[in-house]
């Protein structure tokens, strides 16, 4: 079924690093409005933003403590009226994170449910007794020890699946509920377009709260990852309130995969989220997380990638990305710094071009890379500091977990935006709140404006060429050269036009045949990564990273 989620690109803006308008070094919305322009020249058609909530920042925004105002960090609600009608003045959507698996420990409810058991709000949150000295069960926290801490006043402890500031909220008391469809309102009435939500299929714990599997890192997750009321509690949010505006979702699902996917994004009665963020095409190059590291497998990429296309085609939707604030660079992942240009481009064509809606994260369409600190001082994150300790009492040196962290933190994407190549890239004439990546000089918004072959103006002809050829956004989709690990290939149909996606991961030069059925010489190469568009015998030879895509 044709819908306008399906036809827009989002860009993602992480507020703290986008652009500062007042000197603080914090990216703020003086900062985005400037830049609205900029936005839409990238022919994206709405603006994801991480959340721009008060927040004592234990997580740099997602522990909201004032979930119906803006942070004064960012700016005023006043002046997020004035963003939203700008970006539909230049119809571009307005998408909200929200993030009600757990609030903030500064968040009102929290600070109410600690005055004591008889308070309304006591039951919001996990409050539980100790197992005599232990805590109420095993379970360990993504982000922060335990997933228990103890409140003295009450003899008891709360539950944080995440930081010690992120308390989870208890879904299955109605009153919390409620609060969150009056947040849902709150934010559509004045105007937003839709909500990306965080940890979505967190939200339903299992009843007892029982001990998890005792591994490491993440026990306990099975009780409350795809818990047993996530789906009811989701078709509730639909039926009282998104149904009832004209505005999409997207949730964030961790372990995800397309057949548990299925009972939430399958079009008809029962869906009760328009796509999801998965992670597995994240895992190319490590074992469930950036931080423990395995070579890069295309393979792998390629049967994850085909296994979600097919899966959800005519049925369900995908959601596209390949960065957010949440990972590495993708360049410094499943690209080439050498050829950083040319993997770039390639990367973008091969996830933009498949079905689903892309998203692009701030930096990314300049090909923004990792930065590499030298001392732990410079790093913010809670994840990198649990991270520390937990190689720390696995024996690690400093300098090993330094690597590690350089290689893994998710601070990689945090790092300012480089718009010029003037001092601190031009985020802020302030002092910035967070490294900003050396490389300004030479990868900055304001030079690749300037240059035809930068990875800018690439995304940008990208972008245009999917919103003018429906092939691109419902057309089928079947991969070609499987069992290479080097070129990914893939075709897609649409009433009776065809598109031909060939990109290379590698800077071997690799040869390639078009597939039976596919005369090269009668596409038209619409997009490509170098000049040379030779080709013999119904094939070419692929150079280092190089994409080329034909449409007939
Ligand atoms: C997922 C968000 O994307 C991430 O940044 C955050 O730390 C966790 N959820 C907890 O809210």
């Amino acid at each position: 079924m044709k819908n306008w989620y399906k036809e827009i690109s989002v860009y993602q803006i992480w507020p703290r690093s986008f652009k500062d308008s007042n000197g603080d070094g914090i990216g703020d919305l003086g900062g985005i409005i400037e830049k609205l322009d900029y936005i839409k020249s990238l022919n994206v058609d709405a603006i994801w933003f991480s959340p721009l909530y008060p927040s004592p920042n234990a997580d740099y925004g997602y522990d909201i403590a004032d979930y119906k105002n803006i942070s004064p960090e960012y700016g005023t609600l006043e002046q997020f009226k004035v963003l939203i009608k700008e970006a539909h003045k230049r119809d571009l959507k307005i998408i909200m994170d929200l993030v009600v698996n757990h609030t903030s420990d500064e968040c009102e409810w929290f600070k109410e449910s600690k005055k004591g058991h008889d308070n309304p709000y006591h039951d919001y949150y996990f409050w539980r007794k100790g197992k005599g000295k232990k805590r109420p069960n095993n379970w360990i926290s993504l982000f922060e020890g335990k997933a228990w801490k103890y409140n003295e006043d009450l003899d008891e402890y709360y539950l944080h699946v995440f930081s010690e500031g992120q308390p989870d909220l208890n879904w299955d008391n109605p009153k919390v509920r409620e609060e969150v469809k009056s947040i849902l309102r709150f934010w559509l009435d004045l105007g937003v377009d839709g909500f990306r939500e965080d940890v979505i299929t967190y939200i339903s714990k299992a009843e007892g709260l029982p001990n998890g599997f005792p591994i490491p890192a993440a026990c306990g997750m099975e009780h409350y990852s795809n818990g047993p009321h996530l789906h009811e509690y989701l078709m509730e949010m639909r039926k009282d309130v998104l149904d009832k505006y004209d505005c999409f979702v997207v949730g964030e699902a961790p372990m995800m995969t397309p057949k548990k996917a299925k009972k939430f994004i399958t079009e008809g009665e029962n869906q009760t989220l328009d796509m999801m963020f998965h992670f597995q095409h994240m895992e190319a190059d490590c074992l469930f997380t950036d931080w423990v590291h395995m070579p890069f497998n295309l393979r792998k990429l390629k049967k994850v990638y085909s296994n979600w296309q097919k899966k959800l085609y005519k049925t369900a939707w995908n959601a596209l990305y390949i960065e957010n604030h949440d990972h590495p660079r993708i360049i410094n992942r499943y690209g080439s710094l050498k050829y950083r240009v040319e993997s770039g481009k390639m990367l973008a064509a091969m996830y933009i071009l498949q079905s689903g809606t892309p998203f692009i994260y701030q930096g990314q369409e300049i090909g923004m890379t990792n930065i590499t600190l030298d001392s732990f001082e410079q790093f913010k994150d809670v994840l990198t500091f649990n991270n520390y300790r937990m190689f720390k009492s696995l024996g690690l040196s400093d300098k090993t977990i330094l690597k590690i962290t350089n290689r893994a933190s998710r601070e990689n994407s945090r790092t300012p935006v480089q718009w010029t190549s003037e001092e601190n890239g031009g985020f802020t004439t302030g002092t910035p709140w967070f490294s900003v990546n050396p490389n300004y000089t030479e990868i900055n918004v304001e030079d690749a404006d300037k240059d035809p072959d930068s990875i800018l103006n690439f995304y940008r002809k990208l972008l245009k060429f999917r919103k003018e050829n429906p092939i691109v956004i419902y057309g089928d989709y079947k991969e070609h050269n499987k069992c290479s690990s080097k070129i990914f290939v893939y075709e897609r149909n649409y009433e009776g036009r065809r598109l031909l996606v060939v990109s290379s991961f590698t800077e071997k030069a690799v040869k390639f045949k078009a597939p039976k059925g596919f005369d090269l010489s009668s596409g038209e190469l619409v997009l490509k990564n170098y000049d040379d568009e030779t080709v013999v015998d119904n094939g070419f030879t692929l150079k280092p990273y190089e994409t080329r895509v034909y449409l007939w």
